[in-house]
């Protein structure tokens, strides 16, 4: 029933697809870290719909208003309300589907639950609700970047068969990600898959991806070791994302093919620290995080919503042809870049808040 994430550093989203807009509510972000409209802008211009030809054609500026928590360029410690207006609506373009429930989308299962959909764009399912996740990650992501110098990039990794080669995950930058279109750094796949995504969106139909992200500058001790752990905190965020169908942390479903001898990440003396000379476990074992780079996928699959005859049924059980109408996204990764990046930061930032609430509250150390 919730719209809520986050024990300390806690976000609501509220806001349908058509209506009046779409925003968050974040509560418990420290006071005095400096914040204005500026630090938000930058990734919810990275996810809103039409940036370029690979994405949906909605044209929304997509400009957030703070509407409280700030005063003087300076959070105040209460909870800072974001708002973002819709402007491009065509709820004109649903009507024709108002009694077909769209295949692999959110229209029959919110009807079985609520009895009632909102008359266009998928309402709450629809991925205008991240844009509150984005405004609210992008406030995580200044005080995790201020506080302990946290950074987070995230890049597509693969299109639907054509996968990005190694990338080196110490020196990755954001401006490297949107080099190119489809946010994918290695440019010769990237050609390929913008040359993919262009050709199915022609044939009016649709194609899925994967992002990897890493996280650099997390310190080690950051999550929990049983229910909380931070892989699970992160899968729950991620798999909380539309359109997602699969988490994976660092040698993930290929790591079962290794044998122990080849997966373990052997340690090795850093100063006074202890590190590891590979990776294996993105970063994070026994559920918290070992200070080395965390590393996780997320799968997406092809977005529902596609021009192509589909026969289907509608809500009374006739056998329908369906050949959906409104603007709609053909492969969901480029635009999901920062929206992964501010579900990440919105885990981060809850688990160093709980991370210094535990060591000022443990009496040992
Ligand atoms: C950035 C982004 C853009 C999306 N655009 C579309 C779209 O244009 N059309 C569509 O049918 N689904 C789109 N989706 C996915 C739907 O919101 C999602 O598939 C739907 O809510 C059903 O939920 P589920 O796929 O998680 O089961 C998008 C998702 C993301 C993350």
């Amino acid at each position: 029933m919730s719209s809520t994430i986050g024990t300390l550093f806690k976000v609501s989203t509220f806001g349908e697809s058509h209506g009046k807009g779409v925003g968050a509510i974040v509560d418990g972000c420290p006071a005095q870290l400096e914040l204005t409209e500026a630090d938000l802008q930058p990734q919810l211009d990275r996810r809103r719909p039409g940036q370029n030809k690979l994405t949906t054609p909605r044209q929304e500026s997509d400009t957030v208003t703070i509407l409280s928590g700030i005063e003087n360029g300076k959070t105040l410690g209460t909870p800072i309300g974001l708002f973002v207006p819709n402007q491009d609506q065509r709820p004109k373009d649903y009507q024709a589907m108002a009694d077909i429930p769209r295949p692999s989308h959110a229209d029959y299962t919110y009807r079985v639950k609520y009895g009632i959909t909102t008359a266009s764009g998928g309402g709450r399912a629809s991925a205008r609700e991240t844009i509150g996740r984005v405004a609210a990650g992008a406030i995580a992501e200044k005080f995790l970047q201020h506080r302990y110098g946290v950074e987070i990039i995230a890049y597509v990794s693969s299109v639907g068969t054509i996968t990005a080669g190694p990338v080196n995950f110490e020196s990755i930058t954001r401006p490297e990600v949107d080099a190119t279109l489809i946010r994918c750094p290695d440019h010769g796949a990237a050609e390929k898959m913008a040359t993919l995504v262009a050709a199915v969106r022609d044939e009016k139909d649709s194609v899925g991806g994967i992002i990897t992200c890493v996280i650099r500058g997390a310190p080690a001790g950051w999550g929990d070791p049983v229910f909380d752990k931070l892989e699970a905190r992160l899968a729950q965020a991620m798999l909380s994302l539309p359109a997602t169908k699969g988490f994976e942390i660092g040698s993930g479903f290929a790591g079962t093919a290794l044998r122990g001898s080849q997966h373990n990440d052997l340690f090795v003396a850093q100063r006074t620290k202890l590190t590891t000379a590979t990776n294996q476990s993105g970063g994070v074992q026994g559920g918290i995080s070992n200070g080395t780079p965390i590393i996780f996928r997320v799968a997406f699959k092809p977005p529902a919503t596609i021009g192509k005859a589909q026969d289907t049924v509608d809500y009374s059980g006739q056998a329908v042809r369906l050949e959906a109408k409104g603007r709609h996204d053909p492969c969901v990764v480029p635009r999901a870049v920062p929206i992964v990046e501010a579900m990440t930061a919105l885990i981060l930032a809850d688990c160093a808040l709980l991370q210094q609430a535990y060591q000022i509250t443990s009496s040992l150390r």
